[in-house]
C-alpha cells in the first residue's frame, strides 16, 4: 500500500519522482525517500514525514540526474522513522531498492545473514533483507540478481532496484503488489499506481505476478518467471488524475469496498496455516498461561469499530469460552468500569487516533489492565500506547465511511478467538480446521460477491430505498451487529434515517413504523435462527414492508418467501458476517449515489475523531 515511482529518461529525474510521489501522497503516508545516481555514486535521501519534508532534506541537486527511484511509505514492519523509510541500500552501497508488500520469511533470512556476519542492518524493515539478498546475487546483471534473490523470498512484492554499476537502468518485479510501467518518448517510468505517471504518458504496461522488467530511457523488456521475454499488450490510460487516484472508481468508498478481498487476505497472511488448521498470533507474545488466566475481556471502540467488537463478543465467547463485554469508548471511559488484572481490554480503532478510544485505553492501563489494540495505522497513538498490537493490513482508508478496515477488524477478532480458544482448550481441532479453512476461503468468496453481475442484484432495490427517508435493518444473532453496521453506513452517507433491530424485537415497538413500501433489509445468514428470522420477515411483509434479504446460497426457505434477495456464497455461519457486510455497504453506497450525496466526505463527519 506504499507508493513507488521510478524514472529513467531525459528529464530531471528527481523532479519527476517527487511530483509522482506527491500524486500518491493523497492517501496519507508516514515517510518518503529517493535514491539516484549522482556522478556515478548512488545517493539515498530519506526522512520520516511528508514528501515536502523529503524535498527539504534533499536540498539542491544536480539537474543532470536522469535516473532514480522514490517511495512513500505506509509503515508495516518497523516504525515510521528515517531509517525505516525506503529506499534501502545494500552494504556495499551500490544497490538500492524500494518495495511494496511483505517479505514473510525476512526474519529467517535476516538471522542467517547475522549468523554468517555477512551483512549489517540499519533498519527494522522486512525490505532491507532484499537489498542484501540482491547484493549477494549480483554478478554484473541487476535483473539476474533480482531474479535469483527473489527465489529465496516468500511473500508479496512490487519492487524497483537500481545499481550504481548499471547507470540508467531500473529493474522491477511483481508478486501480489501492483506495478505499472509508463511508456514515454525518451523516458520510461515505473509506478505502483497510475496517478504517478499520467502527467508523462498515457501508455502503460501492467506487470503480472511473477514478471520482471528491465527499464531504461529507451527500452523496456518484460520477462516471465522463467526468464523468457514476454510480449505485453499496451494499456491506454483514459482516466483523468482524479479518477486515477480512485483507481477508476467514482469514489474512494467504492474502491475500498473492492479492495476488501486483498485487505482480508493481507490481514490473514502469515497468521493462518490452513493446511494445519491453525492460527499463529505468537507476534502478540502472550504466554499460554496468561491466555488461560483471563476471566473477562472488554472490547472498547467507537462507531464501526464498535460494531466489529459486538461481533467479536459472540465469536470469542463461542470459541474461547471467555465472557466479553463490548462498550462504546465514550461511555466506558466515564462510567467507572470494574477493572482488574484478570481482564484483557481490546481496543479497536482504524485510525488509532480516536480520542475516546485512546482515553479508554489509558484508563485501562492506569488500572493495571493489559490492553491489546487492533488498529490499521502503524505508529498511531493507540499503537504506541497499547501493550500489544494486532495490525489490520487494510492499507490507507480514505473514505469517511469505514469498509475495508471494518472487515479486517473482524478478521483480527476471529484470529484472536481461535488462538485463545486453542490456548484455553475450548475449541475442538475439527472445528478449528473448519473455521481456519473457511477464513482462508473468504478472499475468493468476497471477490465473487463483488462481480458486476452480483452487484447488479441490489441496484434496483437501492433506487427504491433512495426515495425513502427512513429504513430498517433486522437480523438475529450474528446478523444483528451486521444490521447495526449496515444502518450506520446507510445513515452516514445517504442521510436516510436507518434503524437496526434485533429481528425478535420488532413486535415490541418498531413494527408500528412498518408501512406500505418502507425499506427493510433483512439479514438471514444464521441457520440456527433462520425459522425465527423468517417469521419476523413475514411480520414485515404482512404490513407491506419492502424486504430485501441477504442470505446464504442453499437457504431455500428464504427464496420461497421473498423476491428481492442477495445470495452469499455458502460459508460456515460464524464467518457469514464477513460476507454479509459487503451487500450492506453496497446498498448504502448505491442509495447515497442515487441521492447525489457526498459519499466520501459526508456532511458533519471526519475520518478520524480526535476530539471528544
Ligand atoms: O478510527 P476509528 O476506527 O477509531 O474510528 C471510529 C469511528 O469514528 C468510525 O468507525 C466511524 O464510525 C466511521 N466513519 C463509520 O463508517
Amino acid at each position: 500500500m506504499c507508493g513507488i515511482v521510478g524514472y529513467a529518461g531525459n528529464k530531471e529525474a528527481l523532479a519527476v519522482i517527487i511530483d509522482g510521489l506527491k500524486k500518491l501522497e493523497y492517501r496519507g503516508y508516514d515517510s518518503a525517500g529517493v535514491a539516484f545516481l549522482d556522478d556515478g555514486e548512488l545517493v539515498v535521501v530519506k526522512s520520516a514525514g511528508s514528501v515536502a519534508a523529503l524535498e527539504g532534506a534533499m536540498g539542491e541537486r544536480s539537474s543532470e540526474i536522469k535516473t532514480g527511484i522514490g517511495h512513500t511509505r505506509w509503515a508495516t514492519h518497523g516504525r515510521p522513522t528515517d531509517e525505516n523509510a525506503h529506499p534501502h541500500r545494500s552494504c556495499c552501497g551500490e544497490i538500492a531498492l524500494i518495495h511494496n508488500g511483505i517479505i514473510e520469511n525476512y526474519r529467517s533470512i535476516r538471522q542467517r545473514m547475522l549468523d554468517q556476519k555477512t551483512h549489517t542492518f540499519s533498519s527494522e524493515t522486512d525490505t532491507e533483507v532484499l537489498a542484501h539478498l540482491i547484493e549477494e546475487n549480483y554478478e554484473g546483471d541487476l535483473l539476474k540478481a533480482v531474479r535469483r534473490a527473489l527465489k529465496e523470498v516468500k511473500g508479496s512484492y512490487g519492487l524497483v532496484a537500481i545499481s550504481s554499476r548499471e547507470p540508467g537502468r531500473l529493474v522491477c518485479a511483481r508478486q501480489d503488489s501492483p506495478l505499472v510501467i509508463g511508456l514515454g518518448k525518451g523516458e520510461n517510468l515505473v509506478a505502483s499506481d497510475i496517478p504517478a505517471i499520467i502527467a508523462h504518458t498515457r501508455r502503460a504496461l501492467v506487470l503480472e505476478d511473477g514478471e520482471f522488467a528491465s527499464v531504461t530511457m529507451d527500452k523496456v523488456e518484460v520477462y516471465d518467471h522463467k526468464g523468457l521475454l514476454v510480449e505485453k499488450d499496451e494499456l491506454e490510460i483514459t482516466w483523468d488524475i482524479e479518477a486515477a487516484e480512485k483507481g477508476g472508481y467514482d469514489h474512494f468508498m467504492l474502491k475500498e469496498i473492492m479492495e476488501q478481498p486483498a485487505a482480508v487476505k493481507e490481514t490473514m497472511r502469515q497468521r493462518i496455516n490452513a493446511s494445519e488448521g491453525r492460527v499463529d498470533l505468537s507476534e502478540l507474545e502472550f504466554a499460554a498461561d496468561q491466555i488461560k488466566s483471563f476471566e473477562k475481556i472488554y472490547i472498547v471502540a467507537c462507531g464501526t469499530a464498535y460494531h466489529a467488537g459486538l461481533l467479536g463478543k459472540t465469536i470469542i465467547e463461542r470459541l474461547a469460552n471467555l465472557p466479553v463485554e463490548v462498550e462504546v469508548a465514550s461511555e466506558f471511559r466515564y462510567r467507572e468500569p470494574l477493572l482488574n488484572d484478570k481482564q484483557l481490554v481490546i481496543v479497536i480503532s482504524q485510525s488509532g487516533e480516536t480520542a475516546d478510544t485512546l482515553a479508554a485505553l489509558r484508563l485501562a492501563r492506569e488500572k493495571g489492565v493489559s490492553v491489546l489494540a487492533i488498529t490499521n495505522v502503524v505508529g498511531s497513538s493507540v499503537s504506541r500506547e497499547a501493550d500489544r498490537i494486532l495490525y489490520t493490513w487494510a492499507g490507507p482508508e480514505i473514505a469517511v465511511a469505514s469498509t475495508k478496515a471494518y472487515l479486517t477488524q473482524l478478521i483480527a477478532l476471529y484470529l484472536i478467538a481461535i488462538y485463545f480458544g486453542e490456548a484455553r482448550g475450548t475449541i475442538e481441532k475439527k472445528e478449528m480446521d473448519e473455521i481456519v479453512n473457511g477464513l482462508a476461503a473468504l478472499p475468493a468468496k468476497l471477490k465473487s460477491i463483488l462481480t458486476e453481475e452480483s452487484v447488479s442484484r441490489l441496484r434496483t432495490y437501492c433506487e427504491h430505498l433512495a426515495k425513502w427517508e427512513s429504513a430498517f435493518f433486522i437480523g438475529r444473532n450474528l446478523d444483528y451487529p451486521v444490521a447495526m453496521e449496515g444502518a450506520l453506513k446507510l445513515k452516514e452517507i445517504s442521510y436516510i434515517h436507518a434503524e437496526a433491530y434485533a429481528a425478535g424485537e420488532l413486535k415490541h415497538g418498531p413494527l408500528a413504523l412498518i408501512v406500505e413500501g418502507i425499506p427493510v433489509i433483512a439479514l438471514a445468514t444464521q441457520q440456527a435462527v433462520l425459522d425465527k428470522t423468517l417469521s419476523n420477515i413475514q411480520e414485515v411483509i404482512a404490513r407491506g414492508g419492502a424486504v430485501f434479504a441477504i442470505t446464504q446460497e442453499g437457504f431455500n426457505d428464504v427464496s420461497k418467501q421473498i423476491e428481492a434477495i442477495f445470495y452469499l456464497p455458502p460459508t460456515d455461519d460464524i464467518l457469514a458476517p464477513v460476507l454479509s457486510a459487503v451487500p450492506t455497504q453496497l446498498i448504502a453506497y448505491y442509495a447515497a449515489t442515487a441521492r447525489g450525496s457526498s459519499v466520501d466526505k459526508p456532511r458533519n463527519l471526519a475520518k478520524s475523531v480526535t476530539v471528544e
